[in-house]
């Protein structure tokens, strides 16, 4: 079973359970084309989360990191009218690219783009009482993961679904003493997880066209 097989039976996965999407095709190219690092979600785990937005039920949103707002846009799809996708980016040029993304799929009612350091922003979030959100996808710099998780818990209520992104990394997550700060973000989310008794988690590891990695999932108890 190689990387083609797995980009394959995504492509599989996309066109026998979803609509063409021509919205979202072009958030995509527009991405690559502003020069934006291929790594968005796949077009599976956009859907995925989307969702779990919906199985929670959830009305307000915290996702950090943004990029191009493709993860974004899949999630403020599936929120109510009254819905809202809060999301934090550090890199003004991701953020004017998502701002028109946001424009372009008619979400940008649904979606509040803070741009600066996340931790900053996390910060301002507590002290204006954003809180507390139903769903937090985190999914920026990987070192920062304890940090971000330890935000999440504050800005959270019991019955809150916290994702963690990129927390398998082709199994790299087992090298114990590698000295990848990814791998190490990656661990770092899983001794959090493990560690905390108001979180029950798990995390569920992905192949496609995004390669082989996984989620890490977890809700507040
Ligand atoms: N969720 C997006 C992908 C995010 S990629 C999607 O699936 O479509 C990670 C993003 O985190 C990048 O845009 C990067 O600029 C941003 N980032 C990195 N460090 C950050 C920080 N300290 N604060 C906020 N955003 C950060
Ligand atoms: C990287 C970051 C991501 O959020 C991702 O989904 C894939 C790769 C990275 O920084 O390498
Ligand atoms: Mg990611």
């Amino acid at each position: 079973m190689s990387s083609k097989t797995w980009a394959a039976v995504d492509d599989y996965i996309v066109s026998s359970l979803f609509e063409a999407d021509p919205v979202l095709d072009a958030v995509i190219a527009t991405n690559r084309k502003q020069g934006l690092p291929a790594i968005d979600v796949s077009a599976a785990q956009g859907k995925l989360l989307s969702l779990l937005v919906r199985i929670r039920g959830a009305k307000r949103v915290l996702e950090v990191g943004t990029l191009g707002g493709y993860s974004t846009i899949w999630m403020a799809r599936a929120l109510p009218a009254d819905g809202k996708v809060v999301t934090l980016e550090l890199d003004p040029h991701h953020a004017k690219v998502a701002h028109s993304n946001f424009e372009r799929a008619g979400v940008s009612k649904l979606v509040d783009l803070r741009v600066g350091p996340a931790l900053q922003s996390l910060e301002t979030l507590a002290a204006e009482n954003a809180g507390p959100f139903d769903l937090i996808f985190i999914d920026a710099d990987k070192p920062n993961n304890p940090n971000y998780l330890t935000w999440a818990m504050r800005l959270s209520r019991p019955g809150t679904v916290i994702i963690c992104d990129n927390v398998i990394r082709d199994g790299a997550v087992l090298d114990e003493d590698g000295r990848d700060p990814h791998v190490e973000g990656a661990r770092a989310a899983f001794s959090f997880i493990g560690g905390d008794k108001h979180l029950d988690g798990t995390a569920i590891q992905t192949v496609g066209a995004k390669g082989y990695d996984g989620f890490a999932i977890a809700i507040v108890e």
